[in-house]
């Protein structure tokens, strides 16, 4: 989120890799740019730290020079799958990875859907299509990103897609729900795996503004919280390569304070 999420990211993100040794990284680069989308010069930074697929949602045509790269099928950021054809964009992308090549997939909740720029299309039928087209040899992981609202529309979308794919993760409230587990079939499900920025904040904005704005008296523009308190909120995700679906799924948590 923000700023002060890269600069978390810069801070946090060495020391989980060395801890855990993941075969890749993937983040959420909706909120990259001050708040809102992501461009470039933030995605490469983002891409010298170690991560190697990003994800998005409804702020990812904000920024004009990343669109580009939506169109590219070896830049390794998504849009939404679910979004219709005719937009900016390839619906999912295949990651390059040392253990072989895994599918990225972002899908939009209906609820955020219906304020987005642009509107959704059903996800349950767009994630359909791409699984069946999706042909062999079979990718070693395939990760779905849910960029949704309901806690009931993050709960149906995992059982929709257990045993399907390695995993669903879903996010856009920025706050982490305590459900991290592997489902019957196999499929590793978060219902939102929460944000990395500010953690004494509003979803990253500072408080403030949203107490005089919500009591009536200013509506004054959001303002990104960029000191204090942060935390990093992610999940380590174990896949079975032989299955594709996943053994374990963590959720791992830290927080500090700025120097
Ligand atoms: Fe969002």
């Amino acid at each position: 989120m923000g700023k002060f999420g890269r600069w978390v990211t810069e801070r946090e993100l060495p020391g989980l890799r060395a801890e855990y040794e993941p075969d890749f990284v993937i983040a959420q680069a909706e909120n990259v740019t001050h708040g809102s989308g992501i461009n470039r010069q933030h995605y490469g930074e983002l891409k010298r730290l170690g991560i190697d697929g990003f994800t998005s949602g409804n702020h990812i045509f904000k920024r004009e020079d990343i669109q580009p790269l939506l169109d590219d099928p070896a830049a390794p950021i998504t849009r939404p799958a679910n979004y219709p054809a005719g937009n900016q964009g390839v619906p999912y992308k295949t990651l390059s990875t040392s253990r072989g090549e895994v599918i990225l997939i972002t899908l939009m909740g209906q609820i955020v859907g219906k304020d987005a720029d642009v509107p959704a299309n059903n996800p349950l039928h767009d994630i359909d299509n791409i699984l069946q087209a999706i042909r062999p040899p079979r990718p070693i992981a395939t990760i779905v990103n849910f960029h949704g609202d309901y806690s009931s529309e993050k709960v149906v979308i995992g059982q929709y897609l257990d045993g399907k794919v390695t995993a669903v993760i879903g996010d856009h409230w920025h706050i982490p729900t305590a459900d991290a587990r592997i489902l019957s079939g196999g499929t590793a499900h978060m219902s939102d795996v929460g944000m990395v920025g500010a953690r004494d904040s509003s979803l990253g904005v500072d408080t403030e503004i949203i107490v005089r704005r919500w009591r009536g008296e200013e509506q004054g523009s959001n303002q990104l919280s960029e000191r204090g308190t942060y935390q990093f909120s992610c999940v380590l995700v174990d896949v079975d390569e032989s299955t594709g679906l996943a053994r374990d799924i963590q959720h791992i948590f830290r927080s500090g304070v700025t120097g």
